[in-house]
């Protein structure tokens, strides 16, 4: 539980009541007028400050088992990510919720207030606190950077920390649920392990002839603008995974290995310095590979950071056709 203001004047109640008896009793001891007069005044101020912060703690605070407030009866306010507004929204929140010992999805109605600034995972957050703790989310930046919250909300693929509660509901409604692309762990929660395996089976780093030279490089690699250009866009992954959970092709074809896997095989196929060559296109060109996307396009629009997977997985394939011995130069 965290101390809330109220907390603290209750524990300096506590505190300053012993405190009060002890010089109180010192005094009369002491035979000093004080005790009689300032002393006792200032124990009756402790012990009203004491008493009404009780009173408070017992009616308000939102985490005392049968409080009386509105944070605990579907009206969320305030929560650690969205400051404390008092004429926010009233939205509805339909959370799917992945039960792993029924391997079902059960639907779990709550309500939470919004405003401009509100956004899904904050909310999300604020249910956790205040109205059910078990309620299981993951998140880490809250900005857009380390794409640990992706979720479904109102059946589009979106970091919840990007996505504004009032723009994604519809009808005061916003339905979450867990990506289907993913394997599922626990509500909203999806297990990311066979994700970084796809990632990391392509090898996503440069690559170069002489293994010796990362110790010994005597100069870094320049490039020009134009030669970093053609990888930049593709660098912006954070990994979200939104784009597999996005593309049809996955959904129905669970070994092909997916748009965010491939944009990174573009991503240093296309970097000057990376000595890899046609090694890095010969693991992709298998129906598994590049030649599965059916480009749909939709891991590209998924994507909160501009990478185009599709047009990436595109050039690939212009790139397996260039390495056709019959199109060599
Ligand atoms: S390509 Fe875009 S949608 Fe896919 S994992 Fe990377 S950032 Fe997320
Ligand atoms: S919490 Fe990091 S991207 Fe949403």
């Amino acid at each position: 539980m965290r101390a809330s203001r109220l907390t603290i004047f209750t524990y300096a109640g506590i505190m300053g009541v012993p405190l009060l008896l002890f010089v109180m009793v010192a005094g009369l001891l002491a035979n000093n007028p004080y005790a009689y007069t300032v002393v006792p005044a200032l124990l009756a101020l402790a012990l009203a400050v004491f008493a009404v912060s009780g009173i408070f703690e017992i009616y308000l605070h939102p985490t005392y088992p049968g409080s009386k407030s509105p944070l605990i009866n579907g009206e969320s306010e305030v929560s650690r990510a969205v400051p404390k507004n008092t004429g926010g929204k009233l939205v509805t929140f339909v959370v799917k919720r992945f039960n792993s010992a029924t391997k079902r999805l059960d639907s779990a109605t709550y309500k939470a207030r919004a405003t401009e600034r509100t956004t899904v995972l904050g909310a999300l957050l604020s249910i956790k606190d205040y109205q059910d703790n078990t309620v299981s989310v993951r998140c880490n930046c809250r900005m857009g950077i380390c794409g640990s919250c992706g979720m479904v909300v109102n059946g589009k693929p979106v970091l919840a920390c990007e996505t504004g509660v009032l723009s994604a509901a519809e009808d005061d409604v916003v339905e979450v649920s867990p990506m289907l692309g993913h394997p599922l762990l626990k509500d909203v929660v999806t297990d990311f392990d066979d994700f970084f395996e796809r990632h990391k089976s392509v090898e996503p780093h440069l690559y170069r002839k002489d293994a010796k030279e990362r110790y010994a490089a005597t100069e870094e690699y320049k490039q020009s603008k134009e030669e970093l250009d053609k990888f930049l866009p593709y660098s912006y992954c954070i990994m979200c995974g939104l784009c597999l959970d996005a593309c049809p092709v996955v959904n129905s074809n669970p070994n092909f290995i997916g748009p965010q896997a491939l944009s990174q095989v573009y991503r240093y196929h296309a970097d000057s310095r990376d000595q890899k060559g046609k090694k890095r296109l010969f693991d992709i060109d298998t129906m598994d590979g590049a030649w599965g996307c059916e480009f749909s396009g939709s891991c590209s629009k998924a994507c909160p950071k501009g990478v185009d997977p599709a047009s990436a997985i595109q050039m690939l394939k212009g790139e397996l056709m260039k390495s056709l011995p019959e199109n060599e130069e």
